[in-house]
């Protein structure tokens, strides 16, 4: 491959996706939720009915991983009650696909959802939800742990706990209940230091399990150098949402529970006048485009914050790394195969400088249903036609380019005049 940027023999070439995002027929908190566009998660991709179809477009892709939720909802009908076998057993199957596939899966064990059960009972700002977690993770890492050694206890805490009480965009919609945000945190981080102990218990037919979150690492800064107010925010929000909850997961001796570090990578946030400038905070595309914001349909992109953070996270934690998301949601087929051009390069550099970086996972393999916005946000290497109600796939051209990278474990390097991404 011209220009090629070749990755370690062992790395893993994955894609991502969520339960609730993908699957269909689940019954948690987002179940009556419908997005202003009228999309709700009741089927969406039916990954449900359709994991072994799934699996086969992940060999299409040579994808070599596939990180992949287990939703606790369909496994517990009640707190310390036993795992729902039938459900059990359909995971065991998408598992022995997997690996009949060579695709090696990390299992993410809470992705933004729990059992109505656990709503009611006020979620995870009841310390008892922390013993009850730890009871669903024991029974189901004690049926899972030959075919699974790669956990991810938690994916991207700050995003959950930030979206259900400061900013009001999950279940229950709650808005500036900054102890709320904390004590979430805090049971988390209990949770995940407790199930990482399981895990470790429970090995994995002889080898090592690897434990760790998914921290979503987000920039923020002023988007005027001489607005202070706005500096002062963007300082707020490091604090709240990365210092804050990095310190909660990895401090001290908590650094401990943790053999690696996943890090979702999207981009920057900028304010003006106390306004995020990214369109997942509201700011309208043309306007960005104007003041020469270079976005997707979510965040500004920032690809050389990534060799940044990773270089950051290496020094500060010396846990190995994997990029357990990166993506760009866009209809402009181009702009994002540029934009992983881009990411993927920063990564190479930070791998070559003796990051030791493991593995990326591509968000996501398929359109899915991206929470709040509902079904308007096109991140799949394979493309979805939720208008048709057999939902199709069809592999887009990024699906192609992915493809390509994953087969030659190479990436390619950025063509100069490819600059538009800053
Ligand atoms: C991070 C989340 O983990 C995932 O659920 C979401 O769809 C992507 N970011 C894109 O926003």
């Amino acid at each position: 491959m011209a220009g090629a940027l070749k990755f370690p023999d062992n790395f893993l070439w994955g894609t991502a996706t969520s339960p609730t995002q993908v699957e269909g027929h689940v019954a948690n908190e987002w179940t009556d939720y419908v997005a202003p566009d009228g999309g709700h998660c009741r089927v969406a991709c039916n990954h449900y009915h359709r994991y072994a179809e799934d699996v086969d477009w992940m060999a299409e892709l040579g994808v070599n991983a596939y990180r992949l939720g287990i939703e606790w909802s369909r496994l517990q009908a009640a707190p310390f009650a036993p795992l729902n076998r039938q459900e059990l057993e359909r995971y065991v199957d998408l598992l022995d696909r997997l690996k009949a596939a060579g695709i090696t899966p990390m299992v993410v064990l809470h992705h933004f959802s729990n059992p109505l059960w656990i709503t009611s009972a006020g979620g995870w700002l009841n310390p008892a939800t922390v013993p009850a977690f730890v009871d669903y993770v024991t029974k189901l890492v004690t049926a899972l742990k030959e075919r699974v050694g790669l956990w991810n206890t938690f994916n991207e805490p700050d995003t959950y706990a930030s979206l259900t009480y400061l900013l009001g965009g999950f279940p229950p919609f709650r808005k500036w209940r900054l102890l709320s945000y904390r004590k979430t945190i805090q049971h988390m981080a209990e949770a995940h230091v407790r199930v990482g102990e399981v895990i470790r218990r429970a090995g994995h037919g002889g080898r090592t399990p690897e434990i760790g979150i998914a921290k979503n690492w987000t920039f923020f800064g002023p988007f005027e150098r001489h607005a202070l107010w706005d500096h002062l925010l963007a300082a707020i929000s490091h604090h709240a949402f990365n210092g804050y909850v990095l310190d909660a997961f990895l401090g001290g001796p908590r650094r401990a529970a943790s053999t690696f570090l996943g890090v979702n990578y999207y981009g920057l946030a900028r304010f003006k006048n106390f306004e995020p400038m990214v369109p997942a905070g509201g700011a309208c595309r043309k306007r960005l485009a104007r003041l020469g914001v270079v976005c997707d349909d979510m965040f500004e992109r920032h690809p050389g914050g990534l060799g940044i953070i990773l270089k950051n996270f290496h020094r500060r934690y010396g846990l190995p790394l994997y990029i357990t998301e990166h993506g760009a949601a866009s209809s402009d087929e181009d702009f994002r195969i540029r934009d992983l051009t881009e990411h993927l390069h920063e990564l190479h550099g930070a791998v070559k400088g003796g990051v030791d970086v493991r593995g990326f996972f591509y968000w996501s393999l398929l359109d899915n249903f991206e929470w709040q916005f509902g079904y308007s946000k096109k991140f799949g290497l394979l493309a979805v036609d939720f208008t048709d109600e057999k939902l199709p796939r069809k592999m887009t051209r990024v699906g192609e380019f992915y493809r390509g990278i994953c087969r030659a474990g190479a990436a390619v390097a950025p063509q100069k005049s490819s600059v538009a991404i800053r």
